[in-house]
This record gives structure tokens, sequence and C-alpha cells, in this order.
């Protein structure tokens, strides 16, 4: 016998050499001052009908788990989850629903497994503990290794391969849950969509005026230079009635809205390198078209102060010069505002209509990972 650091009386390492594991463990629980007031095997005959079926429930409830891991992550690649604007379709609806029930699913069924597990096939066992602080001694050290070996033992783990494989699936699932919430949305690509908007000109819809898209306003009304006093805005869409296959039109889709701005006598637009012919009339423009979208975080840019030729973004103070074709001039975008390529064409009535002569030529918004 000898002494521990804690002044209890064990046997020697030699004599504990000599006991079996679970006589190991409860010396070495007696040795740290824990008392097993009651411990009893819930299965002391092994592979019995009743074990092989508390068996299978707890495996049962890991399959669950494991199904729902791979339930959120067949939701999250394959449910629409694209909002739309308010009068469009919506099919994104189910999308966050469906993950949020299949990470509650698989939680849950991983948390019944696991209590189960103890409830059902652990021995059960009852100690009460004193608590000391002193350092660990040689013959605590083998008892406590033995407490884990023991313990494992009590898991039934090493012999109850259906609970070990079904705990590892359950596992792997939790463990790639998050990893597809992170990746995935990088995964996710949003391909061009991001670089062109309906002003792209279309001979198909628009033939009379050689493919170019009129310029209209919410109403599908087209707009006229006459519409606007010097020094006068209007926010403008292009004047797609069809929608796409999202189930937008050119006044509900979200890369629309353009700022049409005229000019007050005497204002000169400086203009960027390749974009002086943007506005209208070409030579000394009077009236030019930016992206009403921030290229800070997207709200609409739509205060302006004709006086200076500021415009200003309510979201965070960023303002853009109009007159130096809309570069940031104070806060936090860091872009120009993309210009749109205007002209004006005679229409059957005999009245001028503005037209986009092109798409934008830099996409538009905030910036994102792969813009050009
Ligand atoms: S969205 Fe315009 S300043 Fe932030």
């Amino acid at each position: 016998m000898s002494e521990t650091t804690h002044g209890q009386q064990v046997a020697s390492a030699d004599e504990l050499r000599q006991l079996s594991a679970e006589e190991r463990m409860v010396a070495g629980a007696e040795a740290d001052g824990i008392h097993i007031v009651h411990r009893r095997d819930r299965f002391p005959v092994r592979g019995t009908k009743a074990e092989k079926r508390a068996e299978r429930g707890v495996a049962l409830a890991f399959a669950i788990s494991a199904l729902a891991g791979v339930g959120f992550i067949v939701a999250f690649i394959a449910i629409p989850y694209q909002w739309h604007l308010p009068g469009t379709p919506q099919n994104f609806r189910f999308y966050t629903p469906a993950l949020g029930g299949l990470l509650a699913i698989m939680l849950v069924f991983l948390g019944v497994g696991l209590v189960l597990w103890a409830k059902w096939l652990m021995p059960e066992e009852e100690v009460v503990q004193d608590r000391h602080d002193t350092p660990t001694s040689e013959e605590d050290s083998l008892m406590t290794e033995a407490t884990f070996t023991v313990g494992l033992q009590d898991t039934g783990l090493p012999r109850r391969g259906l609970i070990l494989k079904s705990l590892l699936l359950a596992g792997g699932a939790m463990a790639t849950v998050p990893l597809v919430a992170l990746v995935g949305a990088m995964i996710k690509k949003p391909g061009t969509q991001l670089l062109h908007t309906l002003f792209t000109p279309n001979k198909k819809l628009f033939p009379e005026s050689g493919g170019l898209v009129p310029i209209v306003y919410s109403d599908f009304r087209k707009v006229t230079p006459a519409d606007l006093a010097p020094g006068g805005i209007a926010t403008v869409f292009p004047g797609v009635r069809a929608e796409n296959s999202d189930g937008y039109n050119g006044v509900t889709d979200a890369s629309s809205p353009t700022l049409l701005i005229r000019l007050r006598p005497g204002q000169q637009i400086k203009s960027r390198k390749g974009q002086s012919t943007f506005g209208w009339p070409e030579v000394n423009p009077e009236y030019v078209a930016f992206s009403k979208i921030c290229t800070h975080a997207g709200c609409p840019a739509s205060l302006y102060e004709q006086q200076t030729g500021r415009l200003l973004c309510p979201c965070h103070q960023s303002q853009f010069q109009v007159l130096e074709d809309a570069k940031p001039v104070f806060g936090p975008a860091s872009r120009s505002l993309p210009k749109l390529p205007i002209t004006v064409q005679t229409g059957a009535d005999g009245r001028q209509y503005f037209y986009a002569r092109s798409d934008y030529k830099e996409a538009i918004g905030p910036g994102f990972w792969e813009r050009p």
C-alpha cells in the first residue's frame, strides 16, 4: 500500500497491475475521493434481445440525425433561394424553413441518441466526489488511465459497431453542415448575371428602334427630353415589359433604376476616358444618365443637389459628383456610378424619346469578387 498525493491509502503500482481494469478504476475512484455509491451493468448478460433492441434504437436516432444532415446539404444546394420583388412569383419561401428544420432535426436526434445511449446501454452509476488540489502521483495516473479504459468499455463502443458507425455518420454530417453553409455561398457563383441589365439592345423586342431599348418611367411611359426642367432628375427604367426567367420586367428588375439628369445651363460634364459621348447630345451633353444603385452597398442614390451637381446616397452619406461622371467625392463608396450611354430618336408621333444606346459598360451596384 502507498499514500496518494491526496493522503488516501491505496494499493501500490504492482498491486494495481494485478487488478482488473474495473477493480483498478474503483480503486482509483476511492483513492481520488470518489465513492461509487451504486453501479449496475444494465445488460450483465451480453447479446440479449433487449440489448440489441436498445442498440438499434440508439443507432436509429443517430441515423435520423445523419439523414437530416444530408438533407440539409441537399436543401442548401437544390431549393430556390432568390427573393423576388413584391408582385412577382416568389419561390424562395421554403429555403430557410427547410434549412432550419433539418438542422434542428439533426441536432435533436443526435442529442436523443446520446441520451438514450447513456440511459439504455451504459452502466447505471451514482458517485460522490471530494475535491483535491495537489499534483498527481504515478499511482493516480495509473488509476486515472484505468478509469478512462473502463469508461470506454462502459460506452460499449469497442463492441457496439452499429452505434459506432451511426455515431460517426451523424458526427460527420454535423461537421459537414457548417462547412456547407460557409463554403457553399462561395460555390454559388453569380455567373454573368451581375454584368448585364435589361438595357441590353434587343432587336426582337424593339425592331422599330434597331434594337435600342426605350427609356421609360415606372408606368412604362416613354421619357422625352421635354419632361425635365434644367437641373431636374427622373428615375427611369428600361422599357422591357416582358418578364425574364426570374419573373422581372424592366421596371421591377433590381438592376434597372437609373437616374436621368438634365444639367443646368452652363454646367459641363468632365467625362471619364471613353465615356465623353455617353450623354445627349453627344457633344456638350445636356442630359446624362447614371445607375441609381450606390456602388457602396446598393442603396438608391437619389438626393440631387442641382447647384453643386452632387448626388447623395442616404444610406451612408456617400456623395457623387455628377459633373465628374458621378465620381465618389465623399463617404464609403469608392467607385463611380456607371454611366448609361443614351440617345434620342424621333417616334412615329413626331416626338423625341430617350433610348439606351447600349447596356452599361461596367457592372452596376456594389463591388463583388469577380467584377471585371
Ligand atoms: S449604400 Fe450608398 S453610401 Fe452606403
